[in-house]
């Protein structure tokens, strides 16, 4: 199977516009394979003094950026709106606020410039980062079966991807039960008083720590799903596969037949409290968050200053429980599902211990893995211009009435 090729015309340039959730970002992308530009406006100044996003905050920013970061991305390509093929832009999951902020602008753009305006699920997005960068270094086989992990502040979610003719389905077969990993890493960060957000600090800070210092127990899925692997294709659920009106039975998805493959991380978040309560760390947490606070872009030598072995310890602890579970999961569910490929994306996946775990553990089961680059792991507007392509080859276009979906599901 080949990726990246499909039948068409010439040279396809499609606007991206992403605005999901902290990042204002544009991009322009040649036939789903080549990066053009990709401009991202990072709103991190804007919420690090509350620790998180804030929703309303989030949303004014977008309005205060969008129009300069598409002009951007569009003189980076040397491109103008009048030479762009179509517009993509993100229509959900995400914040309502922030999304609707994209989702205007571009369809406006679309209306007055009578082009094609394409909605994109921003984690087909993540996926598609993945497959835009390999085409664009010349790999274009792909073996299926696909399985994708998409390891985000929002998600922690695994499908297994398939492609036919121009288009892409999913299915999910996995999925947090509570908080995502991004979201522990920065819950985590937070109650440290390493400041917002939590993953690429702790991911540096935990060179510096010993891993082993700290145990965690494993995670536990509280309600486990009772569907287990059958023998033959035979649903429990009374809604799959029974008899159609028509007498055939309906056909059954993978998910119907095998595990799920759930995460859970609330627990470790809470154990992480726990320690500090028990450990009396209260107190240089607070001088730790007050120091850091008084800079404007705290190094690493401003974070490990701040940081005693204890504190250093417990984040590198972190860290190896957090990769270690993701790890093993996704692996069993790739053997569950014996397939050929394994993606890993979202802002987690620029965590380097994750990379350096799924490498040597993915490459001793022969599996190969692949990851985007940094840039294209976090959000951006490249990877939904190059989902967007397909759809543009299959003329899957929005209508002009489509809205914000925040609970977008990916199919
Ligand atoms: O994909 P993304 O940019 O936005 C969402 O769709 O959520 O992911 C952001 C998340 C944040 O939780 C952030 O802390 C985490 O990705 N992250 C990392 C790293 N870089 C970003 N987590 C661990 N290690 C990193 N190096
Ligand atoms: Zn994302």
């Amino acid at each position: 199977m080949t990726i990246g090729y499909y039948e068409v015309m010439a040279d396809t340039f499609i606007l991206g516009i992403e605005s999901s959730c902290d990042e204002t970002a544009a991009a322009v992308v040649r036939s789903g394979e080549q990066m053009i530009s990709n401009v991202v406006a990072s709103q991190i100044a804007t919420h690090k003094p509350y620790g998180g996003v804030v929703p309303e905050l989030a949303s004014r920013e977008h309005l205060r950026a969008i129009v300069p970061v598409v002009k951007q991305a569009l003189a980076e390509a040397g491109k103008t709106f009048e030479t762009v093929d179509a517009l993509a832009v993100t229509q959900g999951p995400g914040l309502a606020g922030s999304l609707l902020v994209g989702i205007s602008y571009a369809k406006a753009l679309a209306y007055a410039l009578d082009k094609p305006l394409i909605a994109v699920n921003h984690l087909e997005g993540h996926i598609h980062a993945v497959l835009l960068e390999e085409r664009q270094k010349g790999n274009r086989e792909l073996r299926f079966p696909v399985l994708a992990l998409v390891v985000s502040g929002g998600h922690t979610h695994l499908y297994l991807a398939e492609q036919r003719g121009e288009s892409w389905s999913y299915e999910n077969i996995g999925h947090t039960r509570d908080d995502a990993a991004g979201e522990a890493f920065d819950k985590v960060a937070k109650l440290l008083g390493l400041g917002y957000p939590g993953g690429p600090v702790i991911d540096r800070l935990s060179k510096h720590g010993d891993a082993r210092a700290v145990k965690f127990p494993p995670s536990q899925i509280k309600h486990p799903d009772r569907r287990t692997k059958a023998p033959t294709l035979v649903a429990k659920d009374a809604t799959k596969g029974g008899a159609t009106p028509g007498g055939a039975p309906a056909p059954l998805s993978f998910a119907d037949v095998h595990p799920r493959f759930d995460f859970s991380y609330s627990g470790i978040k809470t154990a992480v409290l726990r320690y500090v309560e028990t450990h009396d760390m209260a107190e240089a947490i607070e001088a730790r968050r007050k120091a850091l606070a008084a800079l404007a872009k705290p190094k690493l030598e401003d974070f490990l200053a701040n940081c005693d072995k204890q504190t250093l310890d417990l984040v590198a602890s972190f860290q190896r429980a957090v990769v270690g579970d993701l790890v093993s999961k996704t692996l069993a569910a790739a053997r569950e599902y014996d397939v050929a490929t394994l993606f890993v994306t979202g802002g987690v996946a620029a965590n380097g211990e994750l990379r350096e775990t799924f490498e040597r553990d993915s490459a001793e089961q022969g599996l190969p893995v692949f990851f985007p680059s940094r840039p294209l792991s976090t959000d951006n507007a490249a990877m939904i211009a190059a989902a967007a392509y397909p759809k543009f080859v299959a003329r899957q276009f929005a209508p002009m009435d489509f809205s914000a979906e925040v609970g977008m599901a990916l199919r």
